[in-house]
């Protein structure tokens, strides 16, 4: 090594040591600082500090907890839900169990499905719907047939309810029920009969007209059966309820007019059980008529009514 080297070699050593402390110097400055940055802060501010920072760190667990409790309260609801159900479910099979089965035969004939708009087959359809569930929660529940099962209505019962495949204690037939039922046994229901049904006799089937029409088709069930050499008869709504003129139920309140008299013995129990509850009917001398011939509880529109529902408080 000659001279000048060592010298170079000896002032780096210096400004080394010059930089290590101007770097310990720049530290400890650092730490005076917030030291007294420290101290500067109030008690308060302090108090404030920790507790801002406790809270940062915990953000992720108080995350988790409302996770926790929400799926708690999800679970929760779902267990409550399946108890409802459960318990739904139970009471109806209760129902079921104690129901006592009458021999009466109550057929939804459904040959007039060409003679309807598809709106209307959508209400019948629905109908037929209501049919099924209140006979299957009925304490006397009927045989049920459904007849004719074919075009506009099979479809909608295809598209909008598939489970009706699945239904129990139903008899679906795609034949015409003269077809299916002996004739001596049949008795159509219609508001167009002269007869007046006193009773029911549980030997036989009655029929009821699957078509919502809003008397477009008056009269069409009497002369069909006519035609057919079958029995026809009305109910006795004249002598329970009070009206002027002709009374067109539509086909679930007179399915659930059967089934109520089916289980109380008695028309005028049956028809306030059916009729008073879809139109708010206080009693046989006030209650409104039935223009309802959609089954929904809605009167139809006025060049659609019945007789029933023409039927005016004063017309009394
Ligand atoms: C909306 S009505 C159809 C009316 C249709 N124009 C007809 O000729 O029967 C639906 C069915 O309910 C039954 N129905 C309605 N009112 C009745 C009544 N007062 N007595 C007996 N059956 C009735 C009939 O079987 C009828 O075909």
């Amino acid at each position: 090594m000659d001279d000048d080297e060592s010298v170079q070699t000896d002032d780096n050593k210096l400004l080394n040591n010059h930089n290590i402390h101007n770097k310990n110097t720049a530290d400890d400055n650092k730490e005076d600082g917030e030291a007294t940055e420290k101290q500067a802060l109030s008690k308060r501010q302090r108090k404030k500090l920790l507790k801002q920072q406790k809270w940062e760190e915990e953000r992720d667990m108080r995350k988790q907890k409302r996770k926790d409790r929400k799926q708690q309260r999800r679970q929760q609801r779902q267990n409550n839900q399946q108890d409802d159900e459960g318990e739904h479910r139970g009471a109806r099979k209760r129902l079921r169990r104690e129901a006592t089965p009458t021999s009466l035969r109550l057929v939804v004939d459904c040959s007039f499905d060409d003679l309807m708009l598809t709106k209307d087959v959508h209400k019948l359809h629905k109908q037929i719907q209501r049919c099924y569930a209140e006979n299957r929660r009925a304490s006397h529940p009927v045989q049920f047939y459904l007849t004719s099962l074919g075009g506009q209505l099979k479809q909608s019962m295809d598209e909008k309810d598939k489970g009706w495949i699945n239904w129990k204690d139903i008899s679906i037939k795609f034949e015409h029920y003269s077809e299916v039922l002996s004739k001596e046994d049949v008795v159509y229901l219609t508001s167009d009969s002269p007869n007046v049904l006193t009773e029911l006799d549980p030997k036989k089937a009655y029929v009821i007209g699957g078509l919502v029409d809003h008397n477009h088709h008056k009269g069409i069930t009497l002369e069909r059966a006519q035609d057919l050499g079958i029995c026809h008869a009305q109910l006795p709504l004249d002598s329970f309820v009070q009206m002027n003129s002709r009374k067109v139920l539509a086909v679930n309140h007179v399915f659930e007019i059967i089934l109520a008299y089916m289980e109380k013995g008695s028309w005028q129990d049956a028809f306030f059980s059916v009729l008073p509850q879809r139109k708010g009917a206080k009693a046989v001398a006030t209650g409104p008529g039935d223009g309802d011939q959609d089954g929904d509880g809605q009167e139809d529109q006025p060049e659609e009514h019945s007789d029933l529902e023409a039927r005016q408080p004063s017309d009394k």
